[in-house]
């Protein structure tokens, strides 16, 4: 049953946009900026979605949705607390990977690198500019902890909503705003032929070389 239901869905049907692998700017940040773009321009939901990878103690991969918050010079941003499994492994091995899937547009970006963390005032920033349920929620610092009931999550949201009412510019502690800082990038374009063309970027000592990939 299961096996027909997806033999029937389509994967990459089309149309497609083109890939100039030659014309790639030099910098893997420039391409993602005018991918994002065209992204956002195609109607793509939440094309600011990205999946973080990350390792656990014992070597096993780990994997979740957060959202980008912002791309500079140092890296691709993201904001959560740190002290989920997700801020352990960090904490403990900086190694990720993030992963983007624009389905619409066939496309899909792969990032590896170290996550460290942005400074103070960068995340306080964040922070404050997140709206209060958000912030409410990440105040009660209980992220993956298993939930006994809908009460015991209500009486701990009442319990910080007071505090933001007597301190409307509290920061949660544990919050951190991650920059990963990347060392490899590949743009994968899909084709409704599969002759999907790939690019990586790797950052070496002289800075960033390209090369293309076999579909
Ligand atoms: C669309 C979407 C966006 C999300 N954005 C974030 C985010 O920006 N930060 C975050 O900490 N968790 C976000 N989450 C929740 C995470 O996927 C995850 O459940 C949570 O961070 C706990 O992860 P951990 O237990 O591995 O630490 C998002 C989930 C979805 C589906």
């Amino acid at each position: 049953m299961m096996k027909d239901e997806l033999r029937a869905l389509k994967s990459l049907a089309g149309p497609l946009p083109a890939f100039d692998m030659e014309g790639a700017p030099d910098n893997p940040r420039l391409l993602f900026s005018l991918w994002f773009r065209h992204a956002v321009e195609a109607g793509v939901a939440e094309p600011h979605a990205m999946v973080l990878s990350t390792v656990d103690e014992k070597g096993a991969p780990d994997a979740r949705i957060v959202i980008l918050k912002n791309l500079d010079r140092r890296g691709w941003h993201f904001a959560s607390t740190d002290q989920g499994p997700k801020g352990r492994q960090i904490a403990l091995n900086p190694q990720v990977a993030l992963t983007f899937h624009w389905a619409r547009l066939g496309r899909q970006v792969r990032i590896r690198g170290l996550a460290r963390r942005a400074e103070m005032h960068e995340r306080d920033a964040d922070f404050l500019a997140r709206p209060a349920g958000a912030r409410a929620i990440a105040l009660t610092a209980r992220q993956s902890d298993t939930l006994a009931s809908a009460k015991e999550l209500e009486e701990a949201l009442e319990l910080q909503r007071d505090r933001m009412r007597g301190t409307p510019d509290l920061v949660a502690p544990h919050w951190s705003l991650f920059i990963v800082v990347p060392q490899e990038v590949e743009f994968w374009q899909g084709d409704t032929e599969r002759r999907h063309r790939r690019l990586r970027y790797r950052h070496e000592a002289a800075g960033w070389m390209r090369e293309k990939l076999w579909p």
